[in-house]
């Protein structure tokens, strides 16, 4: 299954080469920022390596979690196609490597690559559909289910190789489980303990194991 961020692997070979000539090589460490939501955009970023959490604050400074984009993700598109300042901000999870492209000369390649272009709007209207769910969950599961939902759908992405019986950690922290699956810290904590009375996960200050991949799909549901 393809992760709906995912956008270098899907250009050709040519798109991809031409794309990246025209940027330039940057690494950031774990726990920098990208950008900050409100700011003016001047560049969009083509993840090589690492994973980046995607975050919105509340007027009471608490964090929403929209995502979290891995390899081959494109961040930043969404000022640089409409002109409006950052949607949100992004932080390193951990060390990334990638390339930084100006957005002016990103607009001229998606002018000259259509099929490129393309592929940002079957990106775009993947996450539209992702969010239209994800509205729908909010008004059908309890936080146990939303938080199972949640964690089988990132266990899915980010370990794509290990099926059954193979442990997947995902860096992140109870708070941003909450606020990913709109759920209190509290019950958060409880769905938490549930899961791990069961096997079915393992957890730790900073992140969470699924143990058992299977039985966390069939908590979802
Ligand atoms: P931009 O608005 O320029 O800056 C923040 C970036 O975060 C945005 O572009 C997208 O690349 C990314 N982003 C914002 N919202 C989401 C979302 N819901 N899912 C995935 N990525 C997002």
């Amino acid at each position: 299954r393809t992760d709906p961020g995912e956008f270098v692997g899907l250009l050709t070979e040519g798109d991809r080469d031409d794309l990246f000539r025209m940027g330039r090589r940057r690494r950031w460490p774990a726990g920098a920022t990208l950008f900050s939501e409100g700011d003016r955009s001047t560049t969009v970023v083509l993840v090589l390596t690492g994973r980046a959490k995607v975050f919105s604050l509340t007027a009471q400074g608490g964090e929403v979690l929209l995502a979290i984009r891995g390899p081959g993700a494109l961040l930043g598109e969404m000022s640089a196609l409409d002109g409006a300042p950052r949607s949100a901000s992004v932080s390193a999870l951990e060390p990334l490597d990638a390339y930084v492209v100006g957005v002016s000369a990103f607009l001229d390649f998606l002018g000259t690559h259509p099929d490129a272009a393309v592929r940002i709007v079957r990106m775009i209207v993947s996450r539209l559909r992702d969010a239209d769910r994800k509205r729908v969950e909010f008004g059908t599961y309890d936080a146990l289910g939303r938080v199972a939902l949640r964690l089988a759908e990132l266990a899915d992405r980010f370990g794509a190789d290990a099926e059954h019986g193979v442990r997947i950690t995902l860096p992140l922290t109870q708070d941003e489980l909450a606020a990913w699956t709109g759920s209190s810290r509290e019950s958060v904590t409880k769905a938490l303990r549930t899961l791990r009375r069961h096997g079915i996960i393992e957890t730790s200050r900073r992140s969470v194991s699924v143990i058992d991949l299977d039985r966390l799909r069939d908590r979802a549901k």
